[in-house]
C-alpha cells in the first residue's frame, strides 16, 4: 500500500546516473505495494540558484554548502508502472540537458509507488507532494492522514493553494508554513538561529493525524533528509563508503549508529526488499522516531506529543542511540531467478520455505521424544492453555491459514478457537477477554485492519500472539510473544509460500500446546512425521504444473468457478477461490460443502465448472455424497482426491481429477492448496492478466 524509498549519499561523489537507477530499483522492489503511478525527486545541476532563498539563507547567517546548492529540485510523476516513469525521466534528462554525468559530492533523492486511496492515479496525484512553486518541501508518503481536511482548510486560509486530492499534500505545505513562521519568528527576534528540519518535521507530525512514513526533502536543507513514521513501516539501511553492493558474504555485527559524519550512504525504505542489495545493516525505525540524516550522520528524536506541546521555542528532545541490525534476506530471495513470474517462484519454492518455517523446531530422531520447539512461544503455553479462548484474526489468505489450523488447536489445545475477520471483530467490537488468547496472523505484519484489532485485544487485556512473515514488523513488535514463519520474502501480491508456511507453524504451536496431553501423544507424533515428510509430498504435488496449465486451458474462458470443500478443507476452498479471484480475475467462490444444499445447489448445471475436495480424511464419507448429488444435477465436476481414489470417487470415471499424496489431515490443506495455486497462475498467464500485480490490489494494506 504505497512504497517509499529514499537514497542519500554524503561525501561519497556518484553521477546522476547512478543515483537515478538507485531510487529506479528501489521502486522496483516496493512496485509490489502499489503500482498506480510513481514519482521521483532529485536535484537539479547546482547552478541556477534561487535567489529569494539564498538571500534567506544568508540572513540566517548559512553559507558553504547550504547556499550552493539552492536550485529547486526536479519532480517527475507519471500515472501507471514505475518503467513509465523511468522512460519519461530519461527523456526529460536529454531534453532538458541535464548532464547523466553530473557528479554530486552528495545528494539527497527521494521516490515513491502509489497505491491510490485519495485521488484516482494521476501525475498530479503522485509523490512526492509539493509544498507548491519552487518545491521548497517535497514529501513521499505511505499511509493517511485522517485530519487532512482540516488542516488543507487551515492552509487554504493562509493562501497555499492545493493541486491534488491528496491527503498527502497538506504535509509539504504545513512543512512550508512551519518553517516560513519559525523563520519569521527567529528573524524578528533578531536572527542568529537556524531551524533545524528535524523541527520543521517534528511540528509538521504534532499536527498530522493517521498512520504514516513519511520522507521529506527541502530545498532549504539540501543534502538532508527527514523521516518520520507513525504505524506504517519504514526501514533505514546505513552503507560504509567502500563497502560494495551485497552480493557475498558479510561479516554480522551490530554497530551503534555514529555520528563521525564519515562518508557513507543511507537508504530509507518501506521494506527490507529495497535494501538489502545495497546494505544489510538496517535499523527498524519505531513509531514516533524522527530520523534526521545529514552530513554522513543520523540522528534520532523520540517525539512525544504529549510531553511537546508546540515546538515553538521549545527545546528539541535529546537524540538517542538506535543499534543497526542484520538483515537474514539475500539478495536472490528477491530476484525472480528462471522464473517469469514471482507467484510461480513463490509457489515452487514451496519446498524450501517450509523448510525453512520447520528448521530447528521439530524435534524428532533417536531416542528423543518427538515435539516441537518454539522459542518465542514456550514461557507463554501455560497461559495459552489455560485460556477460556482462542482467536484466530487475520484478514484474507492469513485468515484461511487460521481457519485451516483451528480444528488442530482446538483437538490439541482443548481450548475453543473463534475466527475473526479483523475488520468485522473491529466493526462490532465484539467482546474479547482478558482470559482470552488474540492470535494475529499476518504475513506482512503491518495489516492496518490486522494491526487495529491487535491494539483493541490489547486494550482488552488479552494475551496477543504474532504469526508473522515479516521480523521487526509492527504485528510482531506490538504482540506479547509469537512465531515467525520464516517463509522469506513473498513478493508476488497473491500470497502463496506464506500460507503454507503459516499453516505449518501453527501446526507447531497446536503440537506445542497439545504437549503435556498423553492422550493425543500417538496423534502428534503422527502429524511430526508427516511435517518431516512434507517438503518431498509438496515437490510431489507441485509435479502436477502441467496437469493444472491443462485444466486452465479448459478453464480460461469460463466466467466463473465454485469450490466446494469441509472440514480442514473448508480453508482449502476459501482460499483456493481467493487465488483464483484475484489474479485470474474470473469469479469464483469457496463454498462450505455442508451448505451446499442450503443455496448454492442452485447454481449447479452441466456448465458451470466446480472443484470438490474430497481428499481422505472424516469428512470423505460426505463429500461423496456431495459428489453424487451434484452428479445427479449434471454438474461439471473436478475432483480433488488422494491419490488412488480416483475409481472409488467416480466408477465411470466421467470427470477430471486432481490427485494428490496423502498426508495427516491437518496437513492436508497444505498438499491439497498447492494445484489450486498452480491453476490461478495458469489462467492468469492464459488469460493474459498482470500475475505479480493484480488489478486494483497491493501487497500490504496498510489503511483500514
Ligand atoms: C491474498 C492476500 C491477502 C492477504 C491479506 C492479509 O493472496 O495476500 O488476502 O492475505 O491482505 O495480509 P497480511 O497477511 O500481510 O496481513
Amino acid at each position: 500500500m504505497c512504497g517509499i524509498f529514499a537514497y542519500i549519499n554524503c561525501h561519497v561523489p556518484r553521477e546522476r546516473r547512478h543515483i537515478l537507477e538507485v531510487l529506479f530499483n528501489g521502486l522496483r522492489r516496493l512496485e509490489y505495494r502499489g503500482y498506480d503511478s510513481a514519482g521521483i525527486s532529485i536535484d537539479a545541476d547546482n547552478d541556477d540558484h534561487l535567489e529569494e532563498v539564498k538571500k534567506k539563507k544568508k540572513g540566517l547567517g548559512l553559507g558553504g554548502e547550504a547556499a550552493r546548492q539552492l536550485s529547486p529540485p526536479l519532480v517527475f510523476r507519471e500515472e501507471g508502472k514505475i518503467e513509465k516513469l523511468v522512460t519519461s525521466v530519461y527523456q526529460e534528462v536529454d531534453a532538458t540537458d541535464l548532464d547523466l554525468e553530473f557528479l554530486f559530492a552528495s545528494h539527497a533523492g527521494i521516490a515513491h509507488t502509489r497505491w491510490a486511496t485519495h485521488g484516482p492515479p494521476s501525475p498530479r496525484n503522485g509523490h512526492p507532494q509539493s509544498s507548491g512553486k519552487g518545491h521548497e518541501f517535497l514529501v513521499v508518503h505511505n499511509g493517511v492522514i485522517t485530519n487532512f481536511l482540516v488542516l488543507k482548510e487551515t492552509l487554504v486560509r493562509h493562501g497555499f493553494v492545493f493541486e491534488s486530492d491528496t491527503d498527502t499534500e497538506v504535509i509539504p505545505k504545513l512543512a512550508k508554513f512551519v518553517y516560513d513562521s519559525l523563520t519569521a519568528e527567529i528573524e524578528s527576534n533578531g536572527g542568529g538561529e537556524t531551524v533545524k528540519f528535524s523541527q520543521v518535521v517534528m511540528e509538521v507530525m504534532r499536527q498530522i493525524e493517521g498512520a504514516y512514513a513519511l520522507i521529506f526533502k527541502s530545498l532549504h536543507y539540501p543534502n538532508e533528509l527527514v523521516a518520520c513514521k507513525c504505524g506504517s513501516p519504514l526501514l533505514l539501511g546505513v552503507k560504509e563508503f567502500g563497502e560494495e553492493d551485497r552480493r557475498g558474504a558479510f561479516v554480522e555485527s551490530e554497530l551503534i549508529l555514529a555520528k563521525d559524519g564519515k562518508p557513507k550512504e543511507f537508504f530509507l525504505a518501506s521494506d527490507a526488499s529495497a535494501m538489502v542489495e545495497h546494505t544489510k545493516k538496517v535499523m527498524v525505525i519505531e513509531d514516533n522516531e524522527v530520523v534526521h540524516v545529514r552530513n554522513g550522520s543520523v540522528s534520532i528524536f523520540k517525539f512525544e506529543r504529549e510531553k511537546m506541546g508546540k515546538l515553538r521555542g521549545m527545546p528539541r528532545p535529546a537524540s538517542v542511540e538506535r543499534a543497526l541490525s542484520v538483515l537474514a534476506v539475500e539478495v536472490e530471495q528477491i530476484q525472480k531467478g528462471n522464473y517469469d513470474h514471482y507467484m510461480q517462484k513463490e509457489i515452487h519454492e514451496q519446498p524450501e520455505s517450509l523448510t525453512t518455517t520447520m528448521r530447528g523446531r521439530l524435534i524428532h530422531g533417536g531416542s528423543k521424544v518427538k515435539g516441537v520447539l518454539l522459542g518465542g512461544l514456550k514461557d507463554h503455553l501455560r497461559t495459552i492453555r489455560r485460556s477460556r479462548r482462542i482467536l484466530f484474526i487475520g484478514c484474507g489468505t492469513s485468515y484461511h491459514a487460521g481457519l485451516a489450523t483451528r480444528a488442530l488447536v482446538e483437538e490439541l489445545s482443548g481450548v475453543p478457537v473463534t475466527m475473526e475477520l479483523a475488520s468485522d471483530l473491529l466493526d462490532r467490537r465484539g467482546p474479547v477477554y482478558r482470559e482470552d488468547t488474540a492470535i494475529f496472523v499476518s504475513q506482512s505484519g503491518e495489516t492496518a485492519d490486522t494491526l487495529e484489532a491487535l491494539e483493541y485485544a490489547k486494550s482488552c487485556g488479552a494475551l496477543c500472539v504474532g504469526v508473522t512473515n515479516t521480523v521487526g514488523s509492527a504485528i510482531a513488535r506490538g504482540t506479547h510473544c509469537g512465531v515467525h514463519i520464516n517463509a522469506g520474502c513473498e513478493i508476488g501480491v497473491a500470497s502463496t509460500k506464506a500460507y503454507t508456511s503459516q499453516i505449518a507453524a501453527m501446526t507447531m504451536m497446536a503440537l506445542a500446546l497439545g504437549e503435556d496431553t498423553l492422550s493425543s501423544c500417538s496423534r502428534r507424533e503422527a502429524i511430526i512425521d508427516d511435517l518431516i515428510n512434507l517438503p518431498d509430498k509438496v515437490r510431489e504435488v507441485l509435479k502436477l504444473d502441467n496437469d493444472m496449465k491443462e485444466l486452465a486451458k479448459e478453464l480460461m474462458e469460463e466466467q466463473s468457478l465454485l469450490v466446494f470443500g469441509r472440514g480442514y478443507n473448508y480453508a482449502t476452498a476459501l482460499e483456493g477461490a481467493l487465488k483464483v479471484k484475484e489474479v485470474a480475475l474470473m469469479h469464483s467462490e469457496g463454498i462450505l460443502a455442508g451448505e451446499m444444499k442450503h443455496g448454492p445447489l442452485a447454481l449447479v448445471d452441466e456448465n458451470l465448472p466446480i472443484i470438490v475436495v474430497a481428499t481422505r480424511d472424516a469428512t470423505c464419507i460426505k463429500q461423496q455424497s456431495v459428489i453424487q448429488q451434484l452428479q445427479a444435477r449434471k454438474g461439471r465436476l473436478i475432483v480433488m482426491c488422494t491419490k488412488g481414489d480416483a475409481n472409488l470417487m467416480c466408477p465411470n470415471g466421467s470427470y477430471r481429477f486432481i490427485e494428490v499424496p496423502q498426508l495427516q489431515d491437518c496437513l492436508q490443506p497444505i498438499i491439497n492448496i498447492v494445484p489450486f495455486q498452480l491453476l490461478a497462475y495458469h489462467l492468469t498467464v492464459l488469460r493474459g492478466f498482470n500475475v505479480d500485480q493484480p488489478r486494483n490490489l497491493a501487497k500490504s494494506v496498510t489503511i483500514s
